[in-house]
């Protein structure tokens, strides 16, 4: 197969280096050249584990390349892939789709035989449908179709989500696309990974349900811990206790400050938006919206009141900055509501983060940058856990309280125990839901 993979950020790159692990040729083309450059040097312009030996191994091997010229890389393709952002579109919450029907309208001048155009960008429903209009419109003649492809990969654990996904989503109109589809995902297939697949409409819905889903799943479990917080309950002990029901599950039932990253945010927006446009709104995610965002607020108070009331003059410490652990990735990262509160209130920040650096020097102006969380414990009067970052698990925690000022810490992640942290030497220690 040859494959066109057009956008290389955390969902196109890893898609385009997977397929070309499957043994498919693929190029991979950004419109940001500076991103080609470093690609074209061997470097992965992102953090995700594991993903760089990947690439090499697949250029290496002949079957992965990069380009910043699109008509290079469709000409000639079975399948062009669209992988491009689809943010929020400032002032109204719906995706901003322009990336993607720039994309359709490029791929429309540089068809050259059948291909299908594949939508693996999240999309609101219809996209797909405008995407083959936008194709037709630019290329009458062309002989092409679509598909809806959503992808469900984690970034962090993104090659593993890619390799053994839980399951596959195609949407297709047409048998010699759903054949293409199934070529492309043969290895996976083989190896019994569930490829559903069923109409457009359904296949672009899957992914808003499902995301918008897991957002609720989190947000239902911050709003117990608020809960268990006021009648003595431990929300960790009330997570177990309904994660062992195989109705519940136990995954997404881990309390903390409030969910963030570069898909929840944004797609359950745009899915409260499609409801307001269909007239059905989305009354469960909305709220889920408006709580999300309350919880970050009620995490800034915990801090204040470990401060004695006001961040002023004091010296907080953050570990962790990212959305989650293994990612560069800061898009609507909690830490970019909390550390501008406290920033705000007249405190000192130091931050200590594994890769947040490079994307959070400029989202976070104000604040120093730290390696070792030790040292940036000097003089603190209190430590924040905001991102579960494995080098964050197993603290010396008695190390850290001696060096502080006045030894307090607030574990938003429910890594340590309030006891542990007393025995430690720590006088403050708040969790959430605990
Ligand atoms: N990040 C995730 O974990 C994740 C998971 C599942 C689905 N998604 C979805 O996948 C899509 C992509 O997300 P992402 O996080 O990879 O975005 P990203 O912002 O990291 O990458 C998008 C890339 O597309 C490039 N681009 C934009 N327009 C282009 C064009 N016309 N031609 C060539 N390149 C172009 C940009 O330069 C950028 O490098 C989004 O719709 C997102 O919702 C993301």
């Amino acid at each position: 197969m040859r494959i066109a993979m057009i956008g290389t950020g955390y969902v196109g790159l890893v898609s385009g280096v997977c397929f070309s692990d499957f043994g498919h040729d693929v190029i991979c083309v950004d419109r940001d050249p500076a991103k080609i450059a470093r690609l074209d040097a061997g470097e992965v312009p992102i953090f995700e584990p594991g993903l760089d030996d990947l690439m090499n191994r697949n250029v290496a091997g002949g079957r992965l390349s990069f380009t910043t010229d699109l008509k290079k890389a469709v000409a000639g393709a079975e399948a062009v892939f669209i992988a491009v952002g689809t943010p929020t579109r400032r002032g109204d919450g719906h995706a901003d789709l322009t990336y993607v029907m720039d994309a359709a309208t490029e791929i429309a001048q540089a068809l050259t035989g059948y291909a299908v155009i594949v939508t693996k960008s999240t999309v609101p429903v219809g996209t797909n449908r405008k995407v083959a209009e936008a194709v037709r419109a630019g290329a009458p003649d062309a002989e092409f179709d679509v598909a809806s492809n959503p992808e469900f990969l984690r970034e962090g654990a993104a090659i593993d989500d890619f390799m053994r996904p839980d399951r596959v989503v195609v949407g297709v109109e047409s048998d010699r696309a759903a054949q293409v589809m199934s070529d492309i995902y043969r290895p996976l297939y083989l190896r019994d990974f569930p490829i559903m697949t069923t109409d457009l409409e359904s296949a672009e819905m899957i992914k808003y349900a499902a995301n918008a889903f897991l957002a609720t799943k989190i947000t239902f479990i911050n709003e117990v811990a608020a809960l268990c917080e006021r009648v003595g309950a431990d929300v960790k002990a009330v997570a177990r206790g309904m994660g062992l029901d195989g109705r519940i599950g136990n995954k997404f039932l881990h309390a903390g400050p409030g969910y963030g990253g570069s898909c929840f945010p944004k797609d359950t927006a745009a899915l409260a938006r499609i409801g307001q446009d269909h007239a059905t709104p989305m009354r469960i995610t909305e709220t889920v919206m408006q709580v999300n965002e309350s919880i970050k607020g009620r995490m800034v108070e915990k801090l204040r009141d470990l401060c004695d009331g006001s961040f002023n003059r004091k010296t907080v410490v953050v570990l962790g900055v990212t959305f989650k652990p293994n990612t560069d990735d800061m898009r609507e990262a909690p830490s970019l509501t909390i550390v501008p509160a406290m920033v705000g209130g007249g405190a000192r920040v130091r931050v200590v983060d594994p890769e947040g650096l490079r994307e959070g020097e400029a989202l976070l102006p104000g604040v120093e940058w730290l390696d070792d969380p030790y040292e940036a414990a000097r003089d603190a009067d209190l430590i924040v856990l905001l991102t579960e970052w494995n080098e964050f698990r197993a603290l010396d925690l008695k190390r850290l309280s001696e060096v502080m000022a006045t030894p307090r810490m607030a574990d938003l992640r429910n890594i340590y125990s309030r006891a542990d942290a007393e025995a430690a030497g720590f006088t403050g220690y708040d969790a959430v839901g605990r």
